[in-house]
């Protein structure tokens, strides 16, 4: 079983913080970069996402089988000044190594077994809006790059449900937005720093 998304070909190339709301007009953009950062472009929910997910240190909650790898990234405000938004809650999923999510399903965490639910977790933002997680590299699967599903929510400002794809191989996947660094165990991978927009 594959997730069966299928995003236009417009929506992939959406990145972090790279994308426009295309209801702003030109000069407006232009006012608002001088005074603070765009806020990140939202992407699909996309299918299993399960909510209430308990706070944790690995979304490999169960061992399973992939690259070992670090997500590291921190949560600002797109407000001017850039803030550090302390205890943002990042809830993180994404397949395993071989493709597949667990559960390939909706739901709450209440509604499962809990060694059912592997690959995802909530994540807790320090004072700085830093966060890191352990997981394991996930895994393409036509038509889509390999990539990470956020849905990020803080006081005061506008939950952001969103989406990373992982550069594995510049050269045959356009939708790249950060570069994987492979010079440790596990190895790091950089998440773009996330803009949320105040309420
Ligand atoms: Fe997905």
């Amino acid at each position: 079983m594959r997730e069966t998304e299928r995003p236009p070909a417009r929506r992939r190339f959406l990145t972090f913080a790279a994308a426009l709301p295309a209801s702003l007009g030109l000069s407006t953009l232009r006012a608002n970069a001088q005074q603070a950062m765009i806020p990140t472009a939202p992407d699909m929910e996309g299918p299993f996402y399960i909510s209430n997910m308990p706070v944790t240190a690995t979304l490999n909650r169960w061992g399973k089988t992939g690259e070992a790898m670090r997500i590291a990234g921190q949560v600002l405000s797109a407000a001017e000044g850039n803030a550090p938004i302390a205890g943002a809650k990042l809830e993180i999923w994404q397949t395993d190594g071989r493709g597949v999510y667990h559960p390939e399903e909706n739901g709450d965490y209440a509604d499962f077994n809990d060694a059912d639910l592997d690959m995802r977790g909530t994540v807790l933002a320090d004072a700085m809006g830093r966060f890191d997680v352990l997981s394991v590299f996930p895994k393409e699967y036509w038509p889509r790059p390999p990539h990470i599903h956020y849905r990020i929510s803080a006081d005061g400002f506008a939950t952001l449900i969103t989406q990373h794809y992982l550069d594995t191989a510049p050269r045959e996947r356009p939708h790249r937005t950060a570069q994987v660094i492979r010079d440790g165990s596990p190895a790091v991978f950089p998440a773009p720093t996330i803009y949320l927009t105040p309420l």
